[in-house]
């Protein structure tokens, strides 16, 4: 078997599509400007940002106004948390037990409540309900887990959300009850039209789309009430301040263009690839465990535990044989610590250290499936 570079981590990062890079070039060079200075060439390029923000709102079914670029998904989920709770910092939060840190630690800081997943890796409503009380103000649910790519109930959520708020109403409380979406693994191949989804705040991330790294957007409904956390200039509306990265905005844009017109498409080529690998993978490894729901699951993600395994050994034995995968996220893989989403999936540290994420995407072909099968024949 001749060694090839297979990569098997989309989850962690895409590559930039050449259109997308396209697209940012004259913003790094030419037209360069600071969108705020007032010549006719910085208000060009400000009207270039505007229209950005424009073709966003409207793949969202959202209002213009109600898209704040920042600079990635962890700076959009923190403003999200961190913002709602400083306007209501006697209230609480809710959260799900496989949120990704950006969510986690900055609701650790707050009076927070972690609603459990069941064994598949699915929010269990029952309990969601039974967490928010009349002082919960947020709740924030990933839309599809970056380490298992279980998809989340969303719109489910946000109508159990409507009926409590209902509730409320009748009963004279006022507080208001938010719902926060972090779908920076979901615009590849999910709708994210935001009335749909019964949203009010969502974040999504250019680096996981083929668009630029550190790009990235919050969604935030009008009537939602948030403080900036970097203030200065007043840019986004006073919501976050700090020159325009004009280039990123643009890029940002026509990536989630080219990923939310597509969607189906990727999906369909995705779900085969899944489908195939799964197949192989159970016939030559009758003992491997898939994780997470095979129904309610984002398509171009299987995460695997081969038992008795030790996940860091096999992963440097698959990238000495070309292969690029994870073992869970990025971050957590950096510690070395056992993965929390496993854990609240009910899998012992002991499996967790023997689970791989294979994620893939648009260059992905079966041919690099069975060459990974035949490595891990070769390895295991
Ligand atoms: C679900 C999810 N949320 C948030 C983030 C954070 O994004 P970034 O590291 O680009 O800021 C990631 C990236 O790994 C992610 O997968």
């Amino acid at each position: 078997m001749s060694k090839r570079s297979v990569y098997l981590d989309y989850a962690a990062a895409t590559p930039m599509d050449p259109k997308v890079l396209q697209s940012m070039q004259p913003f790094l060079v030419d037209n360069f400007y600071n969108p705020s200075a007032s010549y006719q060439a910085a208000r060009d390029v400000k009207s270039v940002l505007e229209n950005s923000r424009k073709s966003v709102a409207e793949i969202l079914g959202a209002k213009a106004s109600e898209i704040i670029f920042t600079a990635g998904g962890t700076e959009a989920n923190n403003l999200a948390i961190t913002g709602i709770m400083k306007n209501y910092p006697k209230s609480k939060l809710v959260i799900s037990a496989i949120e990704h840190p950006s969510v986690n630690e900055p609701a650790s800081y707050f009076n927070h409540a972690t609603c459990p997943v069941d064994s598949k890796g699915l929010v269990d409503l029952t309990k969601l309900e039974s967490l928010i009380d009349d002082q919960t103000v947020l709740v924030s649910i990933i839309y599809v887990n970056n380490e298992i790519g279980v998809i989340e109930p969303i719109s489910a959520i946000a109508r159990l959300l409507d009926s409590i708020k209902q509730d409320r109403l009748e009963r004279g409380l006022n507080l208001p009850l938010y719902f926060h979406s972090d779908a920076c693994q979901a615009a590849n191949y999910l709708d994210l039209h935001v009335a749909r989804l019964g949203v009010d705040l969502m974040t999504l991330n250019g680096g996981k789309i083929y668009g630029p790294k550190q790009s990235a957007v919050l969604m935030v409904k009008s009537d939602v009430s948030l403080s900036p956390i970097i203030t200065g200039g007043g840019q986004e509306r006073n919501i976050r301040s700090g020159t325009e990265n004009v280039s990123a905005i643009v890029g940002f844009a026509s990536a989630l263009k080219l990923a939310q017109d597509s969607r189906k498409q990727n999906t369909e080529a995705a779900t085969k690839l899944q489908d195939y690998f799964a197949h192989e993978l159970t016939n030559a490894f009758p003992e491997a465990a898939i994780n997470g729901s095979m129904t309610k699951r984002i398509a171009n993600n299987l995460h695997v535990t081969f038992k008795g395994i030790d996940n860091e050994w096999l992963l440097i034995k698959l990238d000495e044989l070309g292969i690029m995968a994870a073992a869970g996220s990025a971050c957590s893989a950096a510690k070395g610590k056992p993965s929390t989403v496993l854990a609240a999936l009910g899998l012992s540290d002991k499996d967790s250290k023997s689970s791989i994420r294979f994620s893939f995407g648009n260059k992905t072909t079966k041919s690099d499936i069975d060459y990974l099968i035949n490595s891990l024949k070769e390895l295991l």
